[in-house]
Formats: C-alpha cells, structure tokens, sequence
C-alpha cells in the first residue's frame, strides 16, 4: 500500500482500513490480515507503556518501536505518529524528526496533530508524506482539558472543515477525524478529495481506525484499569485468552502437572546416563 493506492481507493470509493501497531508481532498481524495502514500511534504511551496520557512519549521511543514494527509489515503502508514536541517548535525541526521517522524508523510517511499547514507542507516538501489529524487531538489535552469529543456547534464544525481543508491544501495525502459527531465527519469528507479516517467519528469517512489493545480486548483484565472508548467495538477477548493461558501454567506448575514427559524432550545416551549416575 502507497499512498497513490490509497488514493485510487478513494477515487472507487472503497472503504480504507488503518490500525495501530507497536510491535513486531502486531505488526506482523496487522500485516497479515491486509489492513491498508498501519499507525505506530504515539497511543504506544497508553496502550503498550501504561502512562495516562501520549505526552509523555519522545522521538527516541517513537523510533525505537517503529524500528520494530518495519521489521514485521510488508503490505501496509506504515505510518509514524509525531510525538508531542517533535514537530510544534519549528518547522525545521519537525522535517529533521519526520526524516528520522523515514531513515530511521522505516516508516512510508508522519501523522502529526493540528490545523499546522505550513509545517505539513515544510515536511511534504522535504519529501516525506504526511496524514493530518484533527477533531480530539490527544497531545493538546493540557488545553482541550479531557478526552472529549470536538466540533459539536456549528462554528466548530465549520472551523473543523476549514481546517481540514487547508492540511489538504498544504499537502496531507489523508486526514484522521478523532471524536467528532458524524454529520461533521460526513461533511469534511465530502469537502475534501483526500481520504478521511475516522475514529469515533460515525461511518460518514472514507475510513475507520482504531487502537490495537481496543479492538482486540487486551486489556481485558479486570486489574487493568485502562479503559475502552465507548465508540471502539471489540472485535477479539486476547486479555482473557491471556489470562486464562498464564492461570493455566501456574495451576499446572504448582500441581505438577507441567512438564508432563511429552515436554521433557531431550535425552541422554543410555551409557552416558550409566556414567553419570
Ligand atoms: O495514536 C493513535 O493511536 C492515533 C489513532 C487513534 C489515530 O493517533
Ligand atoms: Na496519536
């Protein structure tokens, strides 16, 4: 997947699939089951390093599990997401950071969040493709003040569509609209000639995302205090497989039960064993 074929989807009409990825076995996964993108989402904070919110991730650790996903995803089009403070300072530094997500990383493009026209274009500029994000925008959560949904009065929603238009002008090859009511996802989609991912944005995008351990029950585990957004629909329970596989060992270690002699594998030569006794 390029962005050119995501493109050519759009132009069909055809619905894009994008999920997250922070790992070489999820993106191995992700890549077998052909979903068109994969995000390495700064959501690596919440979801894979148990912080509270995605500031707290850097370049470093953006780099690092992209590295890894690269190293599991050949159909996909992958994606780096542009952590807080990688991209906001200057626009320099934002195409320094983005190379690194390329040269580094082994990531196709960027996503970075906010209506930063002139920093997308910076970037496309210098060669590296980017999606656009807006609607909730996780890093701003100091300033939104909770993990709410955005464009829900008209001049937001009118603010929603113009911003989205103008990343389309300064180059985004797709946007991501994250918690915004459907009607104004429906909107911008049909303003915009690129497509549109959504993510608690209602069925009107071009396509839909969502979070990895969201769509497949990982942190299903009733001691896990991270929760689900009400929008994600659970397509797996991997937390209670998990579970019960770990509360199955430690039932059978603790009876005795494991290793039984089909796990006991390797021998010694009858006379070594002679010797050695
Ligand atoms: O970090 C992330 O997972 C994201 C998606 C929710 C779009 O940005
Ligand atoms: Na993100």
């Amino acid at each position: 997947m390029t962005n050119l074929s995501l493109a050519a989807k759009r132009r069909r009409s055809e619905p894009i699939s994008m999920v997250t990825a922070y790992t070489t076995p999820s993106a191995l996964h992700v890549d077998r089951a052909e979903i068109d993108i994969l995000l390495v989402g700064d959501s690596l904070a919440m979801v894979e390093l148990g912080m509270e919110t995605t500031q707290g991730v850097g370049m470093d650790e953006m780099i690092h599990h992209c590295k890894a996903v690269s190293r599991g995803a050949k159909y996909c089009m992958m994606v780096g997401d542009m952590p807080f403070g990688s991209y906001e300072v200057n626009d320099d530094d934002a195409l320094r950071n983005a190379y690194r997500f390329v040269k580094e990383g082994g990531m196709d493009a960027v996503k970075l969040e906010g209506c930063r026209p002139e920093t997308v274009k910076k970037i496309v500029d210098g060669g590296v493709a980017v999606m656009g994000h807006v609607g909730l925008t996780p890093q701003a959560i100091s300033v939104i003040g909770g993990f709410r949904a955005q464009g829900r009065t008209a001049v937001k929603a009118r603010q929603l569509v113009d911003d989205a238009l103008k990343l389309q002008d300064a180059g985004c090859f797709a946007i991501v609209l994250e918690c915004v009511p459907e009607p104004v996802a429906r909107a911008v989609t049909n303003a915009l000639t690129i497509p549109t991912i959504g993510i608690g944005a209602g069925s009107g995008t071009t396509g839909q995302v969502l979070v990895y351990h969201d769509m497949l029950g990982m942190t299903s585990h009733p001691h896990h205090k991270q929760f689900v957004p009400k929008f994600c629909k659970q397509y797996a329970d991997i937390g209670e497989t998990i579970r019960k596989g770990l509360e199955d060992f430690k039932r059978e270690v603790e009876e005795g039960e494991f290793p039984s002699s089909e796990f006991s594998p390797y021998v010694m030569g009858e006379e070594e064993l002679e010797t050695f006794n």
